[in-house]
């Protein structure tokens, strides 16, 4: 046993019993190289981050330039740091009108908490809605979102109270009152099992929201910057947020969320009492050079058009081993799921991926849906290459195989 890997079982706090437990020695491109010597196709892409793959040299660039200008050096929000500031422009000059104002995080699940702080200081509102299969994040607010009771049991009483709403159904959305300050959803939920909503849908809950004055909150974390096809999930409803909340790929590899809205919603975080939502490290300039050179890059090859083709052909080809065990596969873009009959079979399929040189994982809350996020830079080959592993994992894993 290495000493890193001895190091981790010992002294590292465990997030399960059964960790993955490749131990990374690099990583370029869509590979990842590890310490047996093996490399693997990174078919998740660290769950949805690194959407220009590995060792990016415009975003290694950009690291090394901030490092050497400065790191820290006051918290979030006291002093004009270029990094943050050019970067909140260059996501304002895209974003659409009403969400030009950024707020910078760590992560995710802290943009998330901002958010909804956010709702509540700007309706004088208590109530949030949230959606069956939901997943927001971690943090006691971001849990009490979680549309999976067996994740919030062990820690409730979490903040609320929150209505819990099904995923897609606009006959629901009446229980959104006057009563709700936001309702937070995921565009396309991604630990939920991949699941689309419908437009009409995402229209409906759009006006409900309106009509009863609570803030739409949309979480782009996972499916921002490209990953559905668009350079954001929105585009494909025709409808925008009161909030949007982003992380995973904003960061280009580093740790950085955000949440953005109107001048008007953001500007009461800032008043009564100012400074009634700070962070130390949120909006780290080096995170912000990082996350800035990424979504250049992005921007400017329109990475979405090529993970919208890329996603296609990868989804034909999945298509094809839909038979006894998958039962059904979608996505859009490069979010993609397969749904298997039996949650055992979907977790045998990703062990047998995993031996085969290819990193697939399961969804928090559909045990039967698989899920692959790969870098939006995957090539054709390499997609032939995770069929070609997947065709033999599912083989592997039929019983008696
Ligand atoms: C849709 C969504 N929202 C929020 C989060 C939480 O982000 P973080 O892990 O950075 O706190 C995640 C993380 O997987 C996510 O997928």
């Amino acid at each position: 046993m290495s000493r890193a890997r001895d190091a981790f079982s010992r002294h590292l706090a465990q997030t399960s019993d059964a960790p993955i437990g490749l131990e990374i020695t690099r990583a370029e491109g869509c590979w990842l190289y590890c310490a047996d010597g093996r490399r693997y196709l990174d078919m998740v892409a660290g769950i949805g981050v690194s959407a220009l793959g590995h060792g990016n040299p415009a975003v290694l660039a950009a690291i090394e330039r901030q490092a050497r200008r400065h790191l820290h050096a006051m918290v979030y929000g006291e002093y004009v740091i270029a990094a943050q500031a050019e970067y909140a422009a260059r996501l304002a000059e895209t974003l659409p009108p009403g969400l030009g104002r950024v707020y910078f995080t760590n992560s995710g699940a802290e943009a998330i908490e901002g958010a909804l702080k956010t709702a509540r200081k700007y309706t004088g509102r208590t109530a949030f809605a949230a959606f069956d299969g939901a997943y927001h994040g971690d943090t006691m607010a971001a849990l009490a979102l979680m549309g999976n009771a067996a994740f919030r049991a062990p820690f409730e009483p979490l903040p609320g109270p929150v209505r819990r709403l099904p995923f897609g159904a606009a006959a629901a959305l009446g229980a959104i009152d006057e009563t709700v300050a936001a309702v937070v959803i995921e565009p396309v939920q991604a630990e939920g099992g991949v699941r689309i909503p419908s437009r009409e849908f995402m229209r409906a809950l759009r006006e409900r929201c309106t009509r009863a004055g609570a803030l739409l909150i949309f979480d782009e974390v996972l499916t921002g910057f490209g990953r559905t096809g668009r350079l954001f999930a929105l585009e494909h409803y025709g409808v925008a947020p009161d909030l949007l909340v982003l992380a995973k790929a904003l960061g280009g590899g580093m740790p950085l969320g955000a949440f953005c809205g109107s001048d008007e919603i953001l500007g009461r975080l800032a008043r009564d009492p100012p400074l009634g939502h700070i962070t130390t490290f949120g909006g780290h300039p080096v995170s912000c050079a990082a996350g800035h050179a990424a979504f250049d890059q992005i921007a400017g090859a329109r990475m979405w058009e090529r993970a919208e083709r890329s996603g296609a052909a990868l989804q034909t080809k999945l298509a094809a081993l839909i038979g006894r065990e998958i039962v059904a596969v979608r996505g859009l873009g490069l979010l993609l799921g397969i749904e298997f009959a039996r949650a055992e079979r979907a977790r045998r399929f990703v062990a047998e991926a995993l031996a085969r040189g290819v990193v697939i994982n399961w969804t928090l809350n559909a045990e039967r849906v698989v899920r692959l996020a790969p870098p939006l830079i995957i090539a054709p080959e390499e997609i032939d290459f995770a069929i070609a592993a997947m065709q033999a994992a599912l083989e592997a894993s039929a019983p008696g195989g």
